[in-house]
């Protein structure tokens, strides 16, 4: 498998299913639709997508529902970036490679192009319900919207913020990780595996395993938010030690948050591969986030 092109066919199918998606930038409200567009199409890695989509695959999904769904989680996604950014957080002015979206538009444009990207993301989902009319995409809705919110992604920003500056135990610190990040991969893998069909036992394991796969890649930011450069991630480095942030390299040092990368992961692959079904792709992108350098 010639694994780098076959990543970035994948990759330019969601670059073209944001700019189907994305809304139309004019009316008086212009400004905030081109701030959306703006943090959103900004070449990111867009792999909640992928990873929704190739879960989907496994599981032979093929009436096409999960379209709507992949452009929806890289809403979600860019939204949470966006205000993950602001002042008011993490407080950094550059993301993908250039001025984070309230850096460019202003500290009110910001807060309201994350507001609306969350909300258009759910427009963009409900578009499902067209697509097909059988009872797996309100559940598929259903699981999306606890995972991106309050019970998932949400709080964990939640904690994340709370906590900066605070002992925390490890039990906290994995609360953390694997909402604020864990949650948005479990949204994506399930939902692939829900709109695909997948038997209820079937979802609870890809949920574990996007989790774990969550847990690995945020071990990895932080590692990296300490041994990269801004060039090459495309967002400020030391923005975790600037912000006293509760991370896996904080608590545990360099190797042990390298090893565990390495464990967590490896435990991903081997649930995935005890699975009934196979997708080579899937499991080699998982393998290549181990050592992932962005
Ligand atoms: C960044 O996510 C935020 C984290 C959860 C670590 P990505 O590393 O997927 O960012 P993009 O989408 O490629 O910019
Ligand atoms: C971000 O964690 C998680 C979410 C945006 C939900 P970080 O704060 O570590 O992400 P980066 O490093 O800014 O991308
Ligand atoms: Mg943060
Ligand atoms: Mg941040
Ligand atoms: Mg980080």
């Amino acid at each position: 498998m010639d694994f780098e092109k076959e990543l970035k066919d994948r990759t330019d199918r969601v670059d073209r299913l944001l700019e189907k998606h994305l809304p139309k930038e004019d009316g008086p409200q212009k400004t905030v639709l081109e701030a959306m567009r703006y943090s959103v199409m900004s070449g990111g890695k867009r792999l909640r997508p992928i990873l929704m989509d190739e879960t989907y695959t496994l599981f032979n999904g093929s009436t096409g529902s999960v379209e709507p769904f992949m452009a929806a989680i890289e809403m979600i996604h860019s939204y949470s970036l966006v205000h993950d950014d602001l002042p008011a957080l993490d407080n950094d002015e550059y993301r993908r490679g250039r001025k984070s979206t309230h850096a460019a538009y202003g500290e009110a444009m910001g807060i309201l192009a994350g507001d609306a990207l969350l909300n258009y993301a759910f427009e963009t989902a409900a578009l499902a319900f067209d697509i097909d009319p059988g009872p797996c995409v309100a559940k598929a809705f259903s699981l999306f919207a606890k995972k991106t919110g309050i019970y998932g992604m949400i709080g964990g920003q939640v904690v994340d913020v709370e906590t900066e500056g605070r002992q925390i135990g490890p039990d906290t610190l994995r609360f953390i990780h694997e909402k604020k990040t864990g949650a948005l991969i479990e949204a994506a893998m399930m939902t692939g595996a829900i709109l695909a069909g997948a038997s209820d036992d079937q979802v609870d394991n890809v949920g574990s395993i996007a989790l774990d796969v969550g847990l690995a890649f945020q071990i990895r930011d932080d590692i990296l938010d300490v041994t990269s450069t801004t060039e090459v991630l495309g967002k400020p480095v030391g923005s975790d030690e600037k912000n006293n942030k509760n991370t896996y390299v904080k608590y545990f040092g360099l190797d042990k948050a390298e090893s565990e990368v390495e464990h967590i992961s490896e435990r991903a692959l081997t649930s995935l591969a005890s699975l009934p079904y196979e997708n080579p792709f899937l499991t080699e992108l998982i393998k290549r986030l181990v050592h992932r350098k962005k």
